[in-house]
């Protein structure tokens, strides 16, 4: 789009200058001229927006109950990943809008596939890939469940936001270290219940009950109905019980990046060499 191009040169005008351009995300540019009501359009026809955005000056949820999100969010943990991912692969779990692939692509990765199984939001990724100018993202609908269908693995691994709308979360993540990830794995869950960690033992003998009442004890809280007004929300980790949930699928926590994110690198999972693993339910016509 014409605006987005603006920005670019407007960028590379800066640089020619000797002046360095203003570190700002793709989410947070103010593009000139005024909006164009076509565009505005289009952005209101695929609302509501979880992602925040600047498309063209239109802010996509400029009411956003969590602020600039996740443009605020990011800007709490983006160092924690590298600066330049230039040429690596990236999947992005769970895009939404695609907020988190966009950044990837500023930040030069190569190959990024954006997956979602809800079409509203890839088509509102799509189009604010069309307006900021980014066209080499790929965006299909596609369930965590099914990322055994790629037949890829990926440098980057993004699954922020979506282990507590899954009703088997456990499962997930066994699904991407089985089938997706090859190195890193950025991830992030709402977290509800102790902030403290307790220090777990091996083992416990049968009879030892009292520490599955410590509130930082690992614990995932099951929702029935709702939480927040949404009835997609089933499982709610405490922060051990994320860690814990991490580890055991075979994700070493290289970095706390935020207080929900956590940067994880591809690891053994335990008890691999007792058959542990992800669970693919047997049908009837399977036989
Ligand atoms: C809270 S939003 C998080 C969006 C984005 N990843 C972020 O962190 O800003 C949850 C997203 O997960 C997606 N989602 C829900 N169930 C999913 C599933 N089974 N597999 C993949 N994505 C899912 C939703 O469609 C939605 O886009």
């Amino acid at each position: 789009m014409k605006e987005a191009r603006d920005a670019a040169e407007h960028s590379r005008e800066m640089r020619r200058n000797g002046r360095k351009a203003a570190p700002v995300t793709l989410a947070e540019r103010r593009i000139a001229p005024a909006a164009d009501p076509a565009l505005r359009a289009r952005i209101e026809a695929l609302a509501p927006w979880f992602h925040n955005m600047d498309l063209g000056g239109i802010r996509t949820a400029p009411d956003h109950f969590l602020g600039d999100y996740p443009a605020a969010k990011f800007a709490r943990f983006a160092d924690a990943l590298p600066a330049d991912l230039e040429g690596r692969s990236v999947l992005d779990i769970g895009c939404n809008a695609g907020f988190y692939a966009l950044e990837m692509k500023r930040r030069r990765a190569g190959r990024v596939l954006a997956i979602d199984p809800d079409e509203r939001y890839l088509a509102q990724a799509r189009l604010a890939a069309e307006v900021l100018d980014v066209p080499d993202i790929e965006f299909r609908r596609l369930d965590v469940y099914d990322v055994g269908a790629l037949g890829e693995r990926f440098d980057l691994v993004i699954f922020m936001g979506v282990l507590y709308h899954l009703r088997h979360p456990l499962l997930a993540l066994d699904l991407i270290h089985a089938h997706v990830a090859d190195d890193l794995l950025l991830f992030q869950s709402m977290q509800r219940g102790s902030r403290e960690v307790a220090p777990v033992a091996a083992d416990y003998p049968f009879g030892e009950t009292e520490h599955f009442f410590e509130s930082s004890y690992p614990k995932l809280h099951f929702v029935e109905r709702e939480y927040a007004h949404d009835w997609t929300n089933w499982w709610v980790p405490n922060r051990a019980c994320s860690e814990a949930m991490l580890r055991a699928a075979g994700f070493a926590i290289e970095t706390h990046a935020e207080e929900e994110v956590y940067l994880c690198r591809r690891t053994k999972r335990p008890y691999a060499e007792r058959g542990a693993g992800p669970v693919y339910p047997a049908r009837k016509d399977d036989a």
